[in-house]
């Protein structure tokens, strides 16, 4: 079978790491290009991350060096802003691309714009890009020509919270997400938040009311509720590497119970390879997901409110191992290949 010809923009960062390690064992794909950044000079994987030695010894040149090659598929694992302008270039050529950044999840250019203080560059394949939430979107995925893959935080809480409004289990506008990340959520870049001395033995919230996953959670969660969502969600940074925990209080709607989320919950997800159900009652935990692609869920119901937890890998389920699964239903691939 004639394997699919792949390459990453973003090798050098830490999103593209991870991926580059699960398409070395993917049955149906060969990687043909990697390419850095502003911040790398031309060099081989193992001269950035010595664990590829053996492995993959590829160059990582240039982004304009991959523009000439023969490509299926690229994955852009940039930053937002830097994601638009290149996705352009390779969509030109009919190369199908899988962009890790917000450039093409937001539908209204104008919110973009107001949350990421850059003007959007791409309009026109904003129009035939889809929203990459596998479990929700898997039939769009199939022939999109580019496809957003969902951040990190959103994730956690669409997983859980997307069939409960669907199926009007919960009130759509009594909804609270805190949310805790471990650091390498914030790429690999150096800032004082970030530094070691500031986050070890610590542990703070940050973007009150004003991180840019807020407009994201928002968009999705109105689509299945059928009516305006708006929640408030605070993030917190974890002194770990990696791995998300999202807590999310909720309210039942008048007439349901707790049971009721269960059985959303095992009616959408029942199937689903990545959806892990756990025992009501209990919290989930982030070491159950690390390195996985894997999302976990719990309830526990109380007086007046319900507790959800959900975990999943920001660099896996929320990043690299979402980006693979959508490449998997893109190109025909069991969607568990190389995530197992
Ligand atoms: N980290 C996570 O947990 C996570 C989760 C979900 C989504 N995401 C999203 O995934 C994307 C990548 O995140 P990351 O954590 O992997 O970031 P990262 O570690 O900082 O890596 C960013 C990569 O982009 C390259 N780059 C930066 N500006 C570029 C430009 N103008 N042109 C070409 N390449 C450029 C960098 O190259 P050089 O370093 O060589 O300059 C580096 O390889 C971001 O949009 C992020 O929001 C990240």
């Amino acid at each position: 079978m004639k394997k699919i010809r792949a390459a990453i923009c973003g090798a050098s960062g830490y999103t593209g790491r991870e991926l580059l390690l699960r398409l070395l064992r993917h049955q149906g794909v060969e990687v043909v290009g990697l390419a850095h950044g502003p911040s790398s000079e031309d060099c081989s994987m193992p001269d950035l991350f010595p664990e590829f030695k053996t492995l993959c010894e590829l160059p990582v040149l240039g982004v304009e060096t991959l523009y000439s090659q023969d490509l299926d598929a690229v994955f852009l694992a940039l930053p937002h802003g830097a994601s638009a302008p290149i996705a352009k270039e390779f969509l030109a050529r009919g190369v199908r691309v899988i962009d890790f950044s917000a450039d093409y999840r937001l539908r209204d250019t104008e919110v973009y714009e107001k949350w990421y203080k850059v003007a959007h560059c791409d309009k026109e394949n904003l129009k035939k890009a889809v929203y990459g939430l596998c479990e929700w979107y898997r039939d769009e995925i199939k022939n999109a020509p580019v496809v957003a893959v969902p951040g990190c935080y959103v994730t956690s809480a669409l997983i859980p919270l997307i069939p409960l409004l669907h199926d009007g289990v919960i009130e759509p506008n009594d909804i609270i997400i805190d949310s805790k990340s471990g650091i390498s959520g914030a790429g690999k870049k150096l800032t004082p938040q970030v530094h070691y001395c500031e986050s070890a033995e610590s542990f703070k919230a940050y973007g009150m009311f004003s991180h840019r996953h807020t407009p994201e959670i928002d968009q999705e969660l109105t689509k299945f509720a059928g009516a305006n969502v708006n929640v408030t969600f605070t993030p917190h940074l974890l002194p770990i590497i990696r791995g998300i925990l999202s807590t999310i209080y909720v309210k039942l709607k008048d007439g349901r119970s707790p049971s009721d989320i269960q059985s959303s919950w095992d009616k959408a997800y029942k199937d689903e390879f990545f959806m892990r159900v756990r025992k009501s009652g209990t919290s989930v935990e982030i070491r159950h997901i690390v390195n996985s692609n894997f999302c976990d869920m719990s309830y526990t119901a109380g007086p007046g409110r319900v507790i959800i937890t959900s975990a999943l890998d920001n660099l896996v389920k929320g990043a690299s191992g979402a980006a693979l699964q959508n490449f998997n239903i893109m190109f025909g691939f069991p969607e568990t290949e190389g995530l197992i």
